[in-house]
């Protein structure tokens, strides 16, 4: 400014004046050295007020400090300005416009879904029914029906969630065998998937997991005919080189009872820690249906036999994929349940 300038408005003027045309943070600091320095406009108008007439002292100083106010205030606002163009600037610059765009996550089906989906698939290629039922169950038909006595100490392998006025939260689907032949003559031939509970919780155990039990009655059903059914679900669930073998146990609602054991999918037999050294592994629960279990659906024990056999869908999941830890299949987890 090479003019000489006298009064406060004039200072402002010129001030604004040269910050409006201001382009960079550089010569915003130098006018703000120009004005507000040690030896600025506004710094010297203010000194210089002791030597006006006496009368004018007090306005100009009221004034000048104002103005000295109002351009700190502007020339920081504008240097804050400046100074978030830039950075958005730079923002822009880092978009890469040319990458391809991302991909949203499409669903697909949970691990059990497309187990459980399999298993009945085979079933039905075979003639089975499905049959569905509710999960919050009656005391009789998770128990009793299934020859399972209040107080028997066969209710303590299935430790269950009880609600009030004897109904149970199913710890099984076994309990749709009964429900279907109260329904339906024979012959049967069902597969019951579903939900159920037990209050259980570790690496193999979950609150809430997955079963497909299985039911076949008519005349001269046999042993032989488990086994042929349990043979062709084996071998195309694993795969037809895969061994089965029947080992004694108990269950209430079968006589006699077996459980199923194939050879381990992980070593083939061999011996690993998956099988425990002992090549096989535990899949299954089966047996002859018990005639008490027949007599408390109406059907003629001395007539009708069957066969009955029940499963657990992560425990066939967990093979097939090779999970070891059963709980990953419920915490939702994308990356997860997006591999199957
Ligand atoms: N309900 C049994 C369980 O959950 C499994 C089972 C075993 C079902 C033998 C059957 C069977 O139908 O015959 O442990």
């Amino acid at each position: 400014m090479s003019r000489e300038i006298t009064s406060i408005k004039q200072i402002q003027e010129e001030a604004c004046r040269e910050l409006e045309a201001a382009a960079d943070i550089e010569t915003i600091k130098t006018l703000s050295v120009r004005y507000l320095g040690r030896k600025g406009f506004v710094t010297l108008f203010l000194r210089n007020v002791s030597n006006l007439p006496a009368s004018e002292r007090p306005t100009a100083g009221k004034q000048a400090n104002k103005l000295k106010n109002f351009l700190a205030q502007e020339f920081e606002n504008r240097i804050e300005e400046l100074q978030e163009k830039a950075a958005q600037e730079e923002r822009d610059e880092n978009i890469d416009v040319t990458l391809p765009g991302r991909k949203g996550d499409k669903g697909s089906l949970h691990p059990i879904t497309i187990i459980g989906n399999e298993i009945c698939d085979i079933f039905l290629r075979i003639g089975f029914d499905i049959a569905e039922g509710p999960e919050i169950e009656t005391d009789y038909y998770n128990f009793e029906a299934l020859n399972i006595p209040k107080d028997h100490p066969a209710r303590d392998m299935q430790d269950t969630f009880y609600t009030a006025n004897n109904f149970v939260l199913r710890t099984h689907t076994s309990p749709m065998q009964a429900r279907v032949m109260e329904k339906v003559k024979p012959p049967v031939k069902i597969i019951a998937p579903g939900k159920v509970y037990r209050c259980d919780s570790d690496i193999t155990h979950t609150p809430m997991f997955h079963q497909v039990e299985g039911l076949v009655v008519d005349e001269n059903i046999s042993f032989a005919d488990l086994k042929g059914v349990l043979t062709v679900f084996i071998g195309q669930i694993f795969d037809r080189d895969t061994k089965m073998r029947f080992r004694p146990s108990f269950f209430p609602f079968t006589e006699p009872s077996a459980e199923v054991d194939i050879s381990c999918v992980m070593c083939g037999g061999k011996g690993c820690r998956v099988c425990s050294n002992t090549g096989w592994i535990e899949i299954l629960g089966s047996g002859m249906v018990h005639p008490a279990v027949f007599e408390n659906a109406g059907y003629d024990s001395k007539k009708y036999s069957g066969f009955a056999f029940g499963m657990g869908i992560e425990r066939i999941a967990m093979l097939k994929y090779g999970i070891d830890d059963i709980r990953k299949f419920f915490e939702n987890d994308i990356r997860f349940i997006g591999q199957f």
